[in-house]
């Protein structure tokens, strides 16, 4: 089977994104195929696209998206024609009208989660999932500091540390940003392009510093936020949006505050089915609950998925984005 989708034939800027038809089969043993209906785009797309992370060439980049099953191959009876699922992580791909999948990895989506809803906070919620019940998890009286809080995860993020009852601390770029994460239950905001976070979170927990740091930004924080920490506290360094050193860390930096330093991935939260339902079901109660607001702040046609790398590298989008295929536009 033909589709039209996303081809990266080789790395670079977001030009590399190629609009083209691509023969995708059918679904073989225990696979289904997925009419696409909503894309999410993660920053990891851009890990993938530029080389930081490796995939053979050419690839159809993407790790997330929400359709309807169009196909089921040999030995699959957990999914049929018609059913409408979601899929995060693995395999790569999403980027394209339909894409097959084990269907070891499909994800029901409840009724009443809308396509682009789920598609924004699928692959993102399950991170926060991740972040703050089971990497460090999170409980009421904590302070927390959260990067890039009006970004895709960072928004999940702070509400759910919010809801668990932590004092949250958020550091954003602009002013725009920072009123949806003072929405996103950030009860202290840093503009961190035009304030030191760190003499802020200094001023704000009286010098106590802060009990976990969740970082994403990578080189520019990274070092501040062992400087934010409170003894004992831990540093979760999940992401590298604004680049991957200061690699190797030197174990001495930790030292002087006992602190501890942990570096998840939500596949190594999500290794079996029951891990992946699991995570799945504690961010849609959420979504249904009204704990989390998803925001799907910004839709592009998927013809258009380089202007999202653009924005998205840009840092001019808050929230989550979504690739609509054309032919799904309406
Ligand atoms: N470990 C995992 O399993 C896992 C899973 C999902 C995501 N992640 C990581 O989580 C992070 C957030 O992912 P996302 O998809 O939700 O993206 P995002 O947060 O919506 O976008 C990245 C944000 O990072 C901030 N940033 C700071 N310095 C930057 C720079 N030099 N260039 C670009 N952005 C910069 C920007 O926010 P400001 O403008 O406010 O600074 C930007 O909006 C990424 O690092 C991603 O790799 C990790």
């Amino acid at each position: 089977m033909w589709v039209k989708a996303i081809r990266v034939h080789e790395l670079g800027d977001p030009k590399v994104l190629s609009w083209e038809e691509v023969e995708i089969g059918e679904p073989n043993e225990g696979e289904i195929r997925i009419k696409n209906k909503a894309i999410g785009v993660n920053y990891v797309d851009i890990y993938y696209r530029t080389g930081l992370h490796r995939a053979p060439l050419p690839f159809i980049p993407g790790k997330e998206a929400v359709g309807v099953v169009s196909a089921v191959g040999p030995g699959v009876t957990s999914f049929k024609v018609g059913d409408v699922v979601g899929y995060a992580d693995n395999p790569m791909g999403s980027y394209a009208e339909e894409q097959i999948i084990p269907a070891s990895v499909a994800i029901p989506i409840p009724p009443a989660i809308d396509y682009k809803t789920a598609a924004s906070v699928l692959l993102k919620g399950m991170t926060a999932y991740v972040l703050v019940r089971q990497a460090f998890k999170v409980q009421r009286g904590h302070t927390v500091l959260v990067h890039a809080a009006a970004g895709g995860v960072g928004s999940l993020l702070c509400q759910w540390a919010n809801a668990l009852g932590a004092t949250v601390i958020g550091t954003v770029s602009t002013e725009e940003k920072a009123a949806q994460a003072t929405q996103d239950g950030c009860q202290h905001v840093i503009v961190y392009t035009m304030e030191d976070f760190v003499t802020r979170v200094t001023e704000i927990t009286s010098g106590l510093g802060v009990h976990v740091v969740y970082d994403a930004v990578g080189k520019d924080t990274f070092k501040g936020s062992l400087a934010c920490l409170m003894p004992r506290g831990c540093m979760i360094s999940y992401g590298q949006s604004s680049g991957s050193r200061p690699d190797p860390v030197r174990l001495s930096d930790l030292a002087p505050k006992s602190l501890i330093l942990g570096r998840p991935g939500l596949m190594h939260y999500t290794t079996n089915r029951n891990e992946l339902l699991l995570a799945a079901s504690e961010v849609f109660a959420s979504v249904m609950a009204g704990v989390l607001q998803v925001r799907a702040n910004h839709v592009y046609l998927l013809s258009e998925a380089a202007r999202a790398h653009t924005d998205l590298e840009a840092r001019r989008t808050s929230g989550s984005i979504v690739l609509v295929p054309d032919s799904q536009w309406l």
